[in-house]
C-alpha cells in the first residue's frame, strides 16, 4: 500500500541508511542496508505524519522525544518548513545533527526531556508527542503551558487496556536508560552521549539506592479527554488503535492501547 507514496520511497531510497548509521554507527549497517518500510512504520507514519500533512504543510514543528528523528524528517518531507527535535539521549541528539547537516536539511536536534521545551524560548505551529505522554509526571500543567508556545498539537498517547478511561495510574519501573522514562530528582546525566541516569548497578536488584527507580504515568482516555477541554483544546481527531500499539511487545499481548490525537489550542 505505502508503494504509492513518493514521498515514503523517497524516505526509504534516499535518506533511511544515512539516518540509520548516523545514529547506530557502523555496527547498524546491515540493518541499514536491509531497511524496509513495514506495515507496523506505515500505520505509525499515517497516522501522525500522513494524516496530518495540512496542518504541517509550511509550519514550524517540535518534535518532543524525538528518538532518531523520524517522524521529524517526515515531516520535512511532507512540506514542513523546519523541525526542531528535543531528545535525552545525546547519541541521538548528535547522530540527528550530523545526519541533518550531511544532507542539508532543516532539522536541528536539542537534548532535553519534555519540560525543557519552554526554556528554547521559541514558539512553534505543530508539537509532536509521540508515545511519551507516559514519561510526562504531570501531563495536565504540561499541556496548560504548552498552549503558550504551539497552535496544534498532534499526539500517539500510549495507555494500558485495563485502565478505566477516567483515571490514571502510575507504574514503577527499573530505568537503564531514557527509553522509558526519566528520573526528574536528578538533573544530570550519568552519560551524556547515551542519556542514562543510572549505571548497571543501580539497575540491578541489589540496588539499596534504589537510584534506578522511575516512574510511567499512564492515562486513561477520558482523563486526557477532561484536561483538553480544561485548557480550551479544540479535539480535531481522536482515534483509538489497540491492535498494533507499540513494537516488540508481542509477549505483552493485549497490555497497550494506543490513540492518535490532533488538538488545535484555542486562545482564551
Ligand atoms: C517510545 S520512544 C518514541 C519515539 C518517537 N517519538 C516515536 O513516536 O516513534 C520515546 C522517546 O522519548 C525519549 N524520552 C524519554 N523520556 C523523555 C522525556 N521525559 N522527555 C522527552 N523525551 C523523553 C526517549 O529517549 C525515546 O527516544
Amino acid at each position: 500500500m505505502y508503494n504509492n507514496d513518493v514521498i515514503l520511497k523517497k524516505f526509504k531510497d534516499n535518506y533511511a541508511k544515512d539516518l540509520i548509521l548516523c545514529q547506530m554507527g557502523q555496527d547498524a549497517v546491515c540493518y541499514a542496508e536491509d531497511f524496509v518500510i513495514t506495515d507496523f512504520f506505515y500505520n505509525k507514519y499515517k497516522r501522525v505524519v500522513l494524516d496530518n500533512k495540512k496542518i504541517l504543510e509550511g509550519k514550524t514543528v517540535l518534535d518532543v522525544g524525538a528518538n532518531m528523528g523520524h517522524w521529524g524528517l517526515l515531516s520535512l518531507l511532507n512540506g514542513a518548513k523546519s523541525v526542531t527535535c528535543v531528545e535525552p539521549r545525546g547519541q541521538y541528539v548528535n547522530g540527528l545533527n550530523k545526519f541533518s547537516k550531511m544532507h542539508g536539511l532543516d532539522i536541528t536536534s536539542v537534548q532535553g526531556i519534555h519540560s525543557d521545551i519552554f526554556e528554547l524560548g521559541e514558539k512553534f505551529d505543530v508539537v509532536m508527542l509521540g508515545v511519551i505522554t507516559e514519561c510526562i509526571p504531570d501531563v495536565y500543567g504540561f499541556l496548560q503551558q504548552l498552549k503558550a508556545i504551539t497552535k496544534h498539537v498532534i499526539i500517539l498517547h500510549t495507555s494500558l487496556r485495563d485502565l478505566p478511561p477516567g483515571l490514571c495510574k502510575m507504574e514503577k519501573t527499573y530505568n537503564l536508560t531514557h527509553r522509558t522514562a526519566v528520573d526528574p530528582r536528578s538533573k544530570g546525566y550519568l552519560n551524556n552521549e547515551t542519556g542514562n541516569q543510572f549505571d548497571t548497578k543501580d539497575w540491578s536488584s541489589d540496588d539499596t539506592s534504589k537510584e534506578g527507580v522511575c516512574f510511567r504515568w499512564y492515562y486513561g482516555i477520558d482523563h486526557m479527554t477532561e484536561i483538553f477541554k480544561h485548557f480550551n483544546y479544540k479535539v480535531l481527531r481522536l482515534e483509538e488503535h489497540t491492535q498494533d500499539a507499540l513494537a516488540g511487545t508481542v509477549d505483552l499481548p493485549g497490555k497497550f492501547m494506543q490513540h492518535i490525537i490532533v488538538l488545535e489550542a484555542e486562545q482564551l
